[in-house]
């Protein structure tokens, strides 16, 4: 029988899981789309590799064992699996057509909610991933201010602007390396240091999961500001979640351009670019960012109906309301079992992890520990918790009385230093090796 959502007495059993990675492995390099979804972020032989369907908070893998998914499918799942009504206008559009030969009426009427909503947005454009809407917020940054640089903080997808800029660079031209450097979060001197007149934009995430120093963010719109470069909010996942207008709303701050997709359409792929008119007009002649399913209507159908229920059902409070329940239970274990020195659990509610510290002795292998036993906990755990509307209550508790039975084998396995003899399968793999205080500015030498 299938393991369920329950203390399940063994490990699920995963053999069409593992029958179908070792096929995949012969003819796709790597075999995951999505390194958050792939097997290095998935305990290698102790976890599912592919899952088959899911429904509200649960999902099921291909062996047909049952978990409680707290990854919403990294982040577009802010209502959860098959939300009737935006399945049903899915259905419904598909009904109608999926794309057209001209542009189709609910691109306007899309714009036109994200224009309500989001704070900056005088302007709009849809596209259809993240790191379409980063590029071309970062294009047509360079193509107003006339420079080619650009600093930034965290993870802004998969096109050379960014990539340049971390350890996997491999196939990247020099010229476009030379063009990109990180600076750190919350460190504002880091950012001053490398501004200059050659700076085009400064683009981040407004916070991950550490929040922003009290004055942080003005202070960087400021320092933009003054010197004349564009300032870039990559709301991926702040969008729709911490505020239904996303970070800007939440902090009162309004960035000059900023970027969404992950929660606004709950799966369906799209994405937005937002911000002042007199930048974004460039896109009229001058700056070229056009894709054929830009206006492809099944992903904006859903988009209608999912920022329809995020408004109507005031889905950040609820969001942040359980999260909080489920933060806060989680940080009591930890104070009750002594052990806040290896781990905690932290962020706005909407979207907590848990950290688990170097006094652990190897990170990633009792990451790896902690995973292996969740999921025979029936829990789908990757060390975050990314808040969904259909994530009960009933869910939190559960999963709160998981981490009860699973933190005391943690420490025992970090004191008596056995937690690799534990495994099941492979340490977790670290996505990028450096990302941040990597590749700064160099100083200009003084004149
Ligand atoms: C903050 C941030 N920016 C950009 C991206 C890139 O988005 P996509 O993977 O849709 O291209 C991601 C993806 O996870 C992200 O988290």
């Amino acid at each position: 029988m299938p393991n369920t959502v329950s203390f399940n007495a063994d490990y699920p059993v995963l053999i069409r899981s593992f029958e179908l990675y070792e096929k995949a492995k012969q003819i796709m390099s790597p075999v995951t789309q999505t390194m958050a979804k792939g097997p290095g972020q998935y305990s290698i032989g102790a976890c599912p590799v592919y899952l088959s369907h899911g429904k509200g908070s649960r999902v099921w893998d291909v062996d047909g064992n049952e978990y409680l998914d707290w990854n919403a499918a990294i982040g577009p799942l802010s209502l959860g699996y098959g939300y009737p009504e935006v399945d049903d206008a899915i259905r419904k559009q598909l009904e109608k057509g999926i794309t057209f030969s001209l542009m189709h009426e609910l691109e306007y009427e899309v714009a036109s909610l994200i224009h309500e909503i989001i704070p900056n947005a005088e302007s709009v454009r849809i596209s259809k991933s993240g790191a379409d809407v980063c590029s071309a917020a970062i294009r047509v940054a360079r193509a107003y201010t006339g420079r080619e640089k650009v600093l930034c903080c965290g993870y802004h997808g998969w096109h050379d602007w960014y990539i340049a800029a971390t350890d996997r660079a491999n196939g990247i031209p020099r010229a476009v390396r030379d063009l990109t450097f990180t600076f750190n979060y919350n460190d504002i001197d880091s950012l001053r240091d490398s501004l200059d007149n050659e700076v085009a934009a400064v683009i981040l995430e407004p916070f991950v999961f550490d929040e922003p120093k009290p004055g942080y963010l003005q202070e960087v719109a400021e320092l933009c500001k003054n010197n004349g470069t564009l300032l870039i909010f990559d709301e991926m996942w702040s969008g729709f979640r911490i505020a239904l207008g996303g970070a800007q709303e939440f902090f009162g701050i309004k960035p000059d351009l900023a970027v969404y997709s992950k929660a606004v359409a709950n799966g369906m792929p799209i994405a937005f670019l937002t911000g002042r008119k007199d930048v974004l007009q460039l896109f009229e002649k001058d700056v070229f960012f056009y894709t054929t399913f830009g206006g492809e209507a099944l992903s904006l159908a859903a988009t209608k109906a999912t920022l329809k229920v995020l408004r109507e059902k005031n889905v950040p409070k609820n969001l942040a309301e359980k999260g909080q329940i489920l933060k806060d239970g989680y940080n009591k274990l930890v104070e009750e079992l002594g052990m806040k020195a290896y781990t905690q659990c932290k962020g706005y509610p909407c979207r907590t992890t848990i950290t688990l510290e170097a006094t652990t002795g190897n990170p990633l292998a009792v990451k790896a520990y902690f995973q292996q036993e969740m999921i025979k906990r029936g829990i789908l755990w990757q060390g975050n918790h990314n808040m969904m509307y259909m994530h009960s209550k009933e869910d939190i508790e559960y999963t709160l009385k998981a981490y009860a039975d699973v933190l005391p084998l943690i420490k025992e396995a970090i004191e008596k230093g056995d937690v690799t003899s534990r495994l099941r399968g492979k340490p977790i793999e670290a996505a990028f090796r450096r990302v941040d205080n990597f590749n700064m500015k160099p100083k200009e030498p003084a004149k």
